[in-house]
């Protein structure tokens, strides 16, 4: 098992949720930090690839989860593996590359070679070791304890026991359909991985864009002026519009009216989308067809974020208190004609690259957030977390714990209780679900097809 022994988990005195207000020490503290690596990333279920980006046997990428380096590979069989980036005979990394096509991973330093499966198949002057001196079998790369999909999206875990992937996304998958299986044949990531670094606790960048659509219309109004005819951000419906919160993964969104403000200016994209709606409605139902245009943004806990309609899909990789490392893709529907995904693409680069407008005027603010809050004085303060507060409802479609208006920091508190959930259960299994799985109301939701154990 993976812990640490001999700590006695008492983090909730770094919130009230209920109350509305965290504690500043969990954006920069490095014991607290180093207990999130423990407690939280060595046991979620992590995006770690899309299929999309492993299409043929040998194919792999390296990536992270939490601070550990890891390659993902794609099998003989189909299946995909998820081993430790790391050399059984000293650590050192097997491979430097950040995505290809390869036989096998052979080490730096003395020659070891794994196979795409991360078995020890070989060494460099393999005549040194005597007859007793190894164990290929037991000498290959570590792998990661359980891998799974849904709709394309890869996950990882290191956890041996807890929830499935399908239990830890729970109803967020009627959520996430919107995003993955809006149109046939599900979704893509094309162009390559973008990445950057920022100055700032991981949190700030899952949080913002988990519901924070308060700020949009302030940090980024010169920036949708400047992309939307001088259109300021519109003002939110804040009767129909809502948060929604599962199992600390969330969306916020609005149910009517397509706005356009969402594609910022692409009107091929807009015409596109359009053009599907019907058949989307048909996919996904009336209500999931207009959600999908509006504006909209959602994270998947702990570290994935994304917009739905401008298409950047983005990880928040933990390299300290007071630093990520920013992965982002453009992610379209496989089915998009090709000067569509062009244009898609643009637009994503013009917005949310590291060059993109409004990712520049976000990044500063992180960044100001976390190292301000690290004053001695002032990490003692508390954070105001209590927009919309008593404005929870009971919805009859919308799955989740919901709450009406988008202008709200209901998604916020529902990530950071699970935050909380995860860093002081023993066992995951003793987690509780947020919210209780409801028996009727959102039966479409239950038992959905597309998941599959690798
Ligand atoms: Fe990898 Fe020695 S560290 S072969
Ligand atoms: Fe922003």
């Amino acid at each position: 098992r993976i812990e640490r022994i001999g700590r006695e988990p008492d983090f909730s005195r770094y919130m009230d949720l209920k109350e509305g207000w965290l504690d500043r020490r969990i954006f920069s503290d490095a014991e607290i930090y180093e207990e999130e690596l423990y407690r939280i990333f060595a046991r979620s279920w992590l995006f770690v690839a899309h299929e999309s980006q492993l299409p043929k046997a040998g194919d792999f990428l390296t990536t992270h989860m939490g601070e550990d380096a890891v390659i993902v590979a794609r099998q003989p069989d189909g299946s995909i593996r998820v081993f430790l980036n790391s050399c059984p005979h000293r650590g050192n990394k097997v491979c430097f590359a950040d995505a290809g096509n390869t036989r096998r991973f052979v080490c730096n330093y003395h020659g070891w070679a794994f196979d795409t499966g991360g078995e020890l198949k070989g060494m460099h002057e393999e005549y040194c070791y005597d007859e007793n001196d190894i164990d290929r079998k037991k000498n290959g790369l570590k792998q990661v304890a359980r891998v799974a999909s849904y709709k394309g999206l890869v996950f990882a875990t290191f956890a041996e026991d807890g929830p499935s992937l399908d239990a830890w996304l729970g109803d967020f998958r009627w959520y996430l359909d919107m995003l993955l299986d809006n149109e046939e044949g599900g979704t893509e990531l094309i162009g390559g991985c973008i990445k950057s670094v920022m100055n700032a606790n991981w949190k700030f960048g899952v949080e913002n864009f988990i519901g924070d659509a308060y700020h949009a219309g302030w940090t980024h109004d010169s920036g949708c002026r400047s992309m939307n005819n001088g259109e300021p951000f519109p003002p939110i419906d804040m009767e129909n519009s809502y948060h929604a919160s599962v199992n600390g993964h969330g969306w916020e969104f609005g149910t009517e009216g397509v706005g356009d403000l969402f594609l910022l200016g692409r009107p091929k994209v807009l015409e596109y989308y359009e053009k599907i709606r019907p058949k989307m409605a048909q996919r996904l139902g009336e209500m999931r067809s207009k959600i999908f245009g509006s504006v909209a943004s959602a994270s998947i806990f702990p570290n994935v974020s994304f917009l739905p309609g401008i298409s950047t899909f983005r990880q928040w990789q933990p390299k300290g208190p007071m630093e990520f490392e920013l992965k982002t893709w453009v992610i379209v529907n496989k089915a998009m004609p090709d000067d569509i995904k062009d244009e898609i693409t643009k637009g994503v680069m013009q917005t949310f690259g590291p060059g993109g407008t409004f990712e520049m005027d976000d990044g500063e603010n992180w960044s100001n957030c976390t190292t301000v809050n690290r004053g001695v004085v002032t990490r003692h303060e508390r954070l105001h977390y209590r927009c919309g507060i008593s404005r929870q409802i009971e919805h009859d479609t919308l799955p989740g714990i919901v709450y009406r208006g988008q202008y709200n920091d209901a998604n916020q508190r529902g990530f950071y209780q699970r935050w909380l959930d995860m860093m002081e259960a023993d066992k995951l299994d003793a987690m509780p679900e947020r919210p209780e799985p409801r028996l009727s109301g959102v039966g479409e939701t239950r038992n959905l097809p597309g998941l599959f154990a690798l």
